[in-house]
C-alpha cells in the first residue's frame, strides 16, 4: 500500500489515476483546486474500500500549496504525481502569441510542479523509496519538431529539463524522478477524437510508476513503458 499525492485529480487523467491506484489499495491524497465542485472525485472518495482523501490545492497559488503541505505535515508520501496542466492560450504561434497566456502556461505546467515537489519534499523523504512522476507531453520533446501550440510545447520541454535536474539532485537520496507522456487521451484537453481512454492511459502510467527506480532516473517514459527522446 503506497501513499500517493496527485495534483489535478478532479477530472481527466488525474481522476483516472486516482481510480486506478485506489482500486489496488493505495491511499490517495487527491488534490484539486475546487473540491466543492469535484463531484466525480468525491464520489470515488466515498466508494467502499477506497482510501481517497480530497484536498484543496491550486498549483498556481503558492499559499494554497503551503496550506496543503501543512495539512499533510509528518505523513510519508511514496508517490507524487504532478498531473495538473493546461493547454494554454488560444493564440500561441511563434508569429502571434498571447504572451500573458504563455506566462500563465509556464506557471502551471513548468514552475508549479517543482513548487509542489519542494513543498512535499519532507513527506517524500519519509518514504523508503519515494517516486516523483510529472505528466509531461511528447509535444515537449526537442526531437519532435513541430511549431503549433508553442506555449504548451515549450512549457513541457522546460518541465522535462527541470525534472531531469531534480532527478540528478535527488538520486543520491534514493528518490526516483521521471516524466511521462500519457498518450493522446480523450479528456477535456485531448478532445473526443483522441486515441486512448483516461483509464487505459492511467493503467499504463501506474505500470510506469511501478518500474521507476532512483538509479535509473531520469527517464522520459511513454505511457506504455517505452522511452521517448528528451
Ligand atoms: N489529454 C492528452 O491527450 C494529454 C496529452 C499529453 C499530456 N497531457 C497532460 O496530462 C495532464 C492531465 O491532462 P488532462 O488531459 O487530464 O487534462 P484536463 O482534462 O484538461 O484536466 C486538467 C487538470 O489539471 C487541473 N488544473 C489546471 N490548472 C490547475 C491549477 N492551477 N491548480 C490545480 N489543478 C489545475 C484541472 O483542474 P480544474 O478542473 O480545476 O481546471 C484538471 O484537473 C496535463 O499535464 C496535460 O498537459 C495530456
Amino acid at each position: 500500500m503506497a501513499e500517493v499525492l496527485i495534483t489535478g485529480a478532479n477530472r481527466g487523467i488525474g481522476l483516472a489515476l486516482v481510480r486506478s491506484l485506489a482500486m489496488r489499495g493505495d491511499r490517495i491524497h487527491a488534490t484539486c483546486r475546487r473540491p466543492a465542485e469535484a463531484v466525480e472525485l468525491k464520489a470515488l472518495a466515498a466508494s467502499p474500500g477506497f482510501a481517497v482523501e480530497v484536498i484543496g490545492m491550486d498549483v498556481a497559488d503558492p499559499g494554497s500549496i503551503r496550506a496543503a503541505a501543512a495539512a499533510l505535515a509528518g505523513q510519508p508520501i511514496d508517490i507524487l504525481v504532478n498531473n495538473a496542466g493546461v493547454l494554454g492560450p488560444e493564440r500561441q504561434s511563434t508569429l502571434d502569441i498571447d504572451f500573458d497566456g504563455w506566462l500563465r502556461t509556464f506557471e502551471i505546467n513548468t514552475i508549479s510542479p517543482l513548487r509542489v515537489v519542494q513543498a512535499f519534499l519532507a513527506n517524500l523523504r519519509l518514504s523508503a523509496a519515494a517516486k516523483i512522476l510529472t505528466v509531461s507531453s511528447r509535444m515537449g520533446s526537442l526531437a519532435y519538431n513541430r511549431s503549433d501550440r508553442i506555449a504548451y510545447r515549450s512549457s513541457k520541454s522546460a518541465v522535462n529539463k527541470v525534472m531531469q535536474g531534480l532527478a540528478t539532485d535527488l538520486r543520491g537520496e534514493g528518490i526516483a524522478v521521471s516524466v511521462v507522456h500519457p498518450g493522446w487521451v480523450a479528456t477535456d484537453m485531448g478532445g473526443t477524437g483522441a486515441d486512448l481512454s483516461p483509464d487505459v492511459s492511467a493503467a499504463g502510467i501506474v505500470r510506469v510508476i511501478d518500474k521507476m527506480r532512483a538509479k535509473d532516473s531520469p527517464r522520459f517514459y511513454n505511457y506504455d513503458g517505452s522511452e521517448l527522446p528528451w
